[in-house]
Formats: C-alpha cells, sequence, structure tokens
C-alpha cells in the first residue's frame, strides 16, 4: 500500500477501506508519513468529505492511539459534556456541581482556552492552589469522592488528534467538519460514560457560523456515537453573543458561583439547566425535559449544588471558601469603563471580537504556548434587544498591563451593532436533538 495512492483516492471522491484508514494513521502514528503526504490528504478530506464507515474508522483509530479512561467502581451515571467552544463559555464550572447534586458523575476532558475562545481548564487554574487530575487514578479518586471527574488533556489520550490538530491548524484544515467531527469524538470516546451530551455553539464567537453546518456536525458526532453505541444527545446553542456577562477566568467562575446561588443569567442558566435535564432523561428519572427543571431548582436553590462546588475546589487544592469570598480569587488592579457613543438597542454584539478583546489583555491565548492573566476580563453590561442610551455603559475591562487596553476598548465599541428599532431577544437554546 502506498500513500500517494490513498490521497489519490480520497482526491478523486473514492471511498477509503478500514485497512487503507488503518495503514495511513498508524504509519503517521510511527512517524513514517511525512507532514506534507498527511497535509495533503486533510485538504482532500476538507474538499471531499469522508463517507459515514471511513469517519467511524478515522475516529475508532484515533481513539486508539491512545489510552481509554475507565471509571471504575463509581457507581454512578456518567455523563461527559462538551462545547464546541465559546465565549463566556462557564456552563461546565455550573453544571458539574449541579449534576453531582443531582447524583450523577461528570466525566469529561476539559481544555484550555484557544484564540477567541475560553477553556475550563483555564477558570479553574485562576483558584490558587487548584491542580487538574493528570493521571486517572487521580481523577477517579476525586470523581469517586466528589461526583466530579474532570481533566485536562494529556499526552497519553488520543495523541492522534494532538499531532493531526496542530498540522490542521497550519494547513487551513481546521474548518471541516469531518475533521472536527473525528476530533471531538475521538476524544469522547477515549471516556467512559453514561451518556455524551454535546453543547455544539452556533453563530459568530462560534466554529459554526450557521445553523445548517451545527447541524450538520451535530449529525455527524451523533453517527460516530452511535457507531460505538454510545448514547448521544446534541444541543444547539446561540453564540451570537457571549454566554453572560463576564468573560476572563476569575470572573467567570464568580458568574458561575452567582448562578450556582440562583443569581445567574437567564442564557447560562438555560444552556445549564437544557443539558442537566438531558442528563435526567437519558438516565430515564424524568420522561419531559421541563419535569427536570424542578428537581434542578431544588439542589440549586438548597445549596446543595455550591457545596458540591466548594468540595470539587478543596479536593482539587484550591480554597473552597472562595464561593462565600471572592477576595480569596485574583484580581486585576485597574478598570476601564466603556461607555455608548449612540442611543439605539442593541442589534448584535460580534462575539468573536468581544472574545479577541479579552484574549488581547491576557485573559486568553493567541498561541498555545503563550501565559495568561487569569484575573483579567471584561463584564459586559448590555446584551442584545437592550435598549442603551448614549454615556450608558456597555462594558468594563479589568486589567494589569496598559498594553492592549485602548485597542481592546476599541473592539468591545466596535463589537457593539446598535439599531433604531428593537430587536427581539435572542433565543439560547436553538435546538435539541436527541
Ligand atoms: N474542538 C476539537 O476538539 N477539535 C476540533 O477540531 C475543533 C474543536
Amino acid at each position: 500500500m502506498r500513500i500517494v495512492d490513498l490521497i489519490e483516492k480520497k482526491r478523486e471522491k473514492e471511498e477509503l477501506t478500514k485497512d487503507e484508514i488503518h495503514f495511513l494513521l498508524n504509519e503517521y502514528l510511527k512517524g513514517n508519513v511525512p507532514d506534507y503526504q498527511m497535509s495533503a490528504f486533510l485538504m482532500a478530506v476538507y474538499f471531499n468529505d469522508m463517507t459515514k464507515s471511513e469517519l467511524f474508522e478515522f475516529t475508532s483509530l484515533m481513539r486508539d492511539s491512545g489510552d481509554v479512561i475507565k471509571f471504575e467502581k463509581i457507581n454512578k451515571f456518567l455523563v461527559d459534556k462538551h462545547s464546541t467552544g465559546g465565549v463566556g463559555d462557564k456552563v461546565t464550572v455550573v453544571l458539574a456541581p449541579i449534576l453531582a447534586a443531582l447524583g450523577f458523575g461528570t466525566a469529561k476532558l476539559s481544555g484550555k482556552g484557544l484564540g477567541h475562545t475560553g477553556g475550563t481548564i483555564d477558570k479553574f487554574e485562576a483558584i490558587e492552589g487548584f491542580r487538574f487530575s493528570n493521571t486517572s487514578d487521580e481523577l477517579v479518586k476525586i470523581a469517586r469522592k466528589t461526583g466530579i471527574g474532570l481533566m485536562g488533556y494529556s499526552d497519553k489520550i488520543v495523541p492522534l488528534d494532538k499531532k493531526l490538530y496542530s498540522l490542521r491548524d497550519v494547513t487551513a484544515t481546521v474548518p471541516s467538519i469531518p475533521l472536527i467531527a473525528s476530533s471531538i469524538m475521538s476524544k469522547k470516546l477515549a471516556i467512559q460514560s453514561d451518556v455524551i451530551i454535546l453543547d455544539v455553539k452556533v453563530g459568530d464567537g462560534a466554529f459554526m457560523k450557521d445553523i445548517n453546518h451545527a447541524k450538520e456536525l451535530a449529525k455527524r458526532m451523533i453517527e460516530i456515537g452511535v457507531g460505538a453505541a454510545r448514547k448521544v444527545k446534541v444541543v444547539l446553542s446561540n453564540m451570537d453573543e457571549p454566554l453572560g456577562y463576564s468573560i476572563g477566568n476569575a470572573n467567570e467562575i464568580i458568574e458561575s458561583i452567582e448562578t450556582l446561588k440562583g443569581n445567574g443569567a437567564k442564557d447560562v442558566k438555560e444552556v445549564v439547566y437544557t443539558i442537566a435535564a438531558l442528563a435526567l432523561k437519558a438516565k430515564g428519572e424524568i420522561k419531559e425535559l421541563e419535569e427536570g427543571y424542578k428537581k434542578i431548582d431544588e439542589v440549586v436553590n438548597s445549596g446543595l449544588a455550591l457545596s458540591k462546588l466548594k468540595e470539587f475546589i478543596n479536593e482539587s487544592g484550591g480554597n473552597g471558601n472562595l464561593v462565600n469570598d471572592y477576595s480569596i480569587l485574583p484580581a486585576a488592579k485597574e478598570k476601564l469603563e466603556i461607555f455608548s457613543k449612540n442611543n439605539g438597542y442593541v442589534a448584535k454584539i460580534k462575539t468573536e471580537e468581544i472574545g479577541k478583546a479579552a484574549m488581547i489583555i491576557g485573559a486568553g491565548r493567541a498561541k498555545k504556548e503563550d501565559k495568561i492573566d487569569h484575573s483579567v476580563g471584561i463584564k459586559i453590561f448590555k446584551k442584545v434587544g437592550d435598549k442603551v442610551e448614549k454615556g450608558e455603559k456597555l462594558a468594563e475591562i479589568y486589567y494589569n498591563d496598559e498594553k492592549n487596553v485602548k485597542n481592546s476598548k476599541e473592539m468591545i465599541l466596535d463589537a457593539y451593532v446598535l439599531e433604531t428599532k428593537k430587536i427581539k431577544e435572542q433565543k439560547v437554546v436553538l435546538e435539541i436533538i436527541e
């Protein structure tokens, strides 16, 4: 078998066999396929897609390139929730304690933020002393105790994804539905769970800019999951404005805690409640999602969910008292207020722009190696549909270093698109696919 023939086959839109896919990926993993050949193959996939069976084989092999984590002796229904990435996306921080309070276990790999999107690891690492499990033994120990099993990606889990993603990043092949689907699902299949719930973000701040592409991505991921005999549910959620009001790391932890105290933003709550209700339904505890909302309200209102977060922070090396004392979290030294230059209604918030405005003051990374400042961030005061008067506050920037603050301010002002007519409030959960 020759790699060049496999590239040619994909170029000519012919279906590769299981053996051919195995050969390509195994040889690549061993270092026997040069990056220029793999790049050509990825570009052929970008243009010509993969068939259902190609995609399943490709994803299964990616999973098998590393360890598979089993949560032995955890007698809980395990939920693996995954977001395709957004701005202000603090859903995991709120959801995992709620699921724990409802008797579930969360079992998931979390990522770091890159580009305009944030990552759960960075948010928790804003807590002094907090350390993510980096071995599966440690993960299982904490998950057994708290019901929350979050682990950072390691080189041992789906190493092939790391290699392929780096190559995609520099060959303009990231935004390919089959490549995104296999990248995400290989990591989902590498973790034992009872249900996989995918939060596919749609809109300006997301990978998938429109609902049709998002639906296609969801369909391909469900097909892979079903092929592997896994239960997969999808929530398509809006990323045409940041989720909630805070964008950053320490400030998103505070917003998450406030949500667990019942004071959260409507959109954050809606996404979290929908996913938690889907978990209850997958477990067979409820028939309709609405029945779940009452149960979720109970664990929030009783403070049980918040106590689960506190326990998880304590077990992970942080000081859980921060749930009632935000001064334990790092805070930026300076604040810049941004005021509207016009009257109107917020018609649109260019969400990617807001994510980048947070990134350039240090809340995120332009490149994987960049260091971030957990204390800095942005708070927005107006969401889509809100009325704004000239001179009214649109946002605040929290920063330590003057550099880029002016740019960040300009980007935020540019991101707010005002119109004279009132715009309907945005729907957050756009669709649920079960
Ligand atoms: N998230 C991933 O894990 N992989 C992709 O390719 C895109 C988003």
